[in-house]
């Protein structure tokens, strides 16, 4: 991962921007009042829900919920990680994104990387026309030019540096070869090309840049059929999925994306027109893949071996995608014969035979209580009682919602064991103990997050920072940065909370209509810090009357009882 994007630099390009600009290139907006607004870019509609306030730097969909700032709008609209979102917006602004305190390179370095692999993949892609073997082995696995072209696929000689040399041309560029794993070293230290007598398939990121490679040799000899890059500073293969940049590039909206084993599978189904397939590289479905998936569009498909291994595989991959199936959502499970891969069959059944395969895929839930009930026999109480407290422990990391309620109704069928079900669905979800800040820390929050300029409207000290309610913390450090940051926008306050719980809850405070103007506002958050004051005193009374019975007072404390009595108008 590379090194930490500062608060303060986001903060200052949120400043820099303006969110009606960035959202106006991707969506055309209509001013209306002080707001614009357009047809939900998120949510098919006819009316335009959508609404993008320029004051408070955030945009709102009223019908499907969508909201945040200008760097989440990338993030969904996009498809952005948030660190690219930065960069997209920083290059906009014409700033340098400063990383800091990383582990690893800062993002020179990384710029460098991401050029010396462009000029590796280059290098290959000519190597591939050179070269009558490759280019034989490409067309007798049926590639046409143009599924060459698009994935651009390339070949590494045979010998042990081609590569070295044709771009090694400095003890600094062989350096920046190795990192970015393409040079391997023996023993002695001797540096060579990793990738040799290899077809080679390049790994881009989610903006289409080469991070990676895979390398198949052309004959079965004794190396291993695939070879990948090494994990390095742009590669994780945890994260990254083969082919989904391709998939972006051909649709404007990814209507469901299809994951497959292989390389040669991914490339296949794009040249026999399913061009929404993606491999994962070498490594089981991870949680990072379930939700970049998920996050491209709402259908995905899993494609697995009908052979034990396959089911495994599958199995894997439902513990994934069991805590990323939010509402709406749907995974489906496809198995294909013993022998075969998406690749054999599509050339065997022909895109028609593989859409059918699609058409008949299984359910994750008919998948889910198919294989937890493979070895328990469900006549028996015993058996349902196993299955009920197998399928327990995933259910529940099932976010709340629809989806969650249907398994757990089926589960109830299925086994009949309902106090399994309350049980599971009592189970502590964070999100439901966390209490609410009470009405008036919550109004005060509320109206801060909205007009954060408010927060110059009461002088410290504030009194009711010892008040012991939830959200006061939360309060007085919202109006600590809103002072240190007068010209902060609600986009951009909320980018400040980042990650932290509390970011949730101000999200929604962020989207709640207010009644009235800047004045009412500017009352209604005086009355309400007046009245947190009021009860800060009563506290206080209520400390000291206590402590009283309990043990004597101070002449200090004695004299402050004195003038809080007087104040509640019970002076003695
Ligand atoms: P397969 O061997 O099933 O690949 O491995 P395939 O796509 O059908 O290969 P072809 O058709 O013979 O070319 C599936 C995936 O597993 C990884 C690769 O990502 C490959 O695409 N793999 C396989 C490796 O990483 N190393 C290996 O030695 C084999
Ligand atoms: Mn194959």
């Amino acid at each position: 991962m590379a090194g930490r994007i500062p608060e303060k630099f986001i903060d200052d390009l949120l400043a820099r921007i303006d969110i009606v600009d960035v959202i106006q290139e991707r969506v055309p907006l209509k001013k209306s009042g002080r707001d614009w607004s357009a047809r939900c870019p998120f949510h098919d509609e006819r009316s335009a829900s959508f609404t993008v306030s320029p004051a408070k730097q955030f945009y709102h969909c009223f019908g499907c919920g969508e909201h945040g700032s200008a760097i989440g709008f990338l993030m969904k609209y996009d498809r952005l990680e948030f660190p690219d979102a930065i960069e997209e917006l920083a290059n906009r602004a014409g700033l340098k994104v400063p990383y800091e305190g990383g582990r690893e390179a800062p993002r020179e370095d990384a710029s460098d990387l991401y050029i010396v692999l462009d000029a590796a993949a280059g290098y290959f892609r000519r190597q591939l026309a050179d070269n009558d073997a490759a280019r034989t082995y490409f067309a007798q696995r049926g590639l046409d030019d143009s599924v060459l072209a698009r994935f651009n696929l390339g070949y590494a000689p045979e010998g042990w540096d081609g590569l070295k040399n044709a771009l090694g041309t400095s003890a600094a560029r062989i350096a920046l070869l190795e990192k970015a794993g393409l040079l391997t070293h023996g023993e002695k230290g001797g540096k060579y090309d990793r990738f040799r007598d290899r077809v080679m398939f390049p790994i881009l990121d989610r903006r289409g840049r080469t991070i990676a490679f895979g390398g198949r040799v052309l004959v079965k000899d004794d190396g291993p059929k695939y070879l990948n890059s090494p994990e390095t500073p742009l590669f994780h293969k945890g994260r990254e999925l083969f082919g989904l940049w391709q998939v972006r590039e051909a649709h404007s909206k990814i209507p469901r994306l299809i994951v497959v084993e292989g390389y040669m599978d991914v490339i296949s189904l794009h040249q026999f027109g399913v061009a929404q397939a993606v491999a994962t590289l070498g490594t089981a479905t991870t949680r990072d893949h379930a939700e970049i998936l998920f996050r491209q569009c709402a259908d995905v498909y899993f494609c697995f071996d009908g052979d034990r291994a396959g089911r495994q595989a599958a199995w894997r991959a439902v513990e994934s995608v069991l805590p990323r199936m939010r509402d709406g959502r749907q995974a489906m499970f496809l198995f294909l014969p013993d022998g075969e891969d998406p690749d054999s069959v599509i050339r065997k059944e022909g895109l028609a035979g593989f859409e059918q395969r699609l058409k008949d895929a299984t359910t994750l839930s008919a998948f889910f209580f198919h294989e937890l009930g493979k070895d328990v026999n469900l006549a028996s109480l015993d058996g349902k009682a196993r299955l009920a407290e197998r399928a327990r422990p995933l259910l529940t990391q099932i976010p709340d919602g629809a989806f969650r309620d249907l398994m757990l109704a089926e589960l109830d069928k299925t086994t009949g064991v309902r106090m399994q079900v309350a049980a599971v669905a009592e189970s502590p979800s964070p999100r439901r103990t966390s209490a609410q800040p009470p009405s008036l820390v919550r109004s005060a929050v509320g109206l801060l997050v909205q007009s954060p300029s408010l927060a110059t409207a009461i002088e410290p000290p504030w009194t009711f920072a010892v008040l012991r309610l939830p959200g006061i913390a939360l309060l007085i450090e919202l109006i600590g940065l809103c002072r240190a940051r007068p010209d902060i926008t609600t986009g951009s306050l909320i980018e400040h909370f980042g990650e932290r719980e509390e970011a949730k809850a101000l999200r929604k405070l962020a989207i709640m209509e207010f009644p009235g103007g800047m004045d009412e506002a500017r009352t209604e958050f005086l009355d309400a810090t007046a009245q947190l004051e009021r009860q800060t005193r009563n506290q206080r009374l209520d400390d000291l009357c206590r402590q009283q019975e309990e043990s004597a007072l101070s002449d200090d404390e004695k004299q402050e009882l004195r003038s809080l009595l007087v104040a509640k108008g019970m002076g003695v």
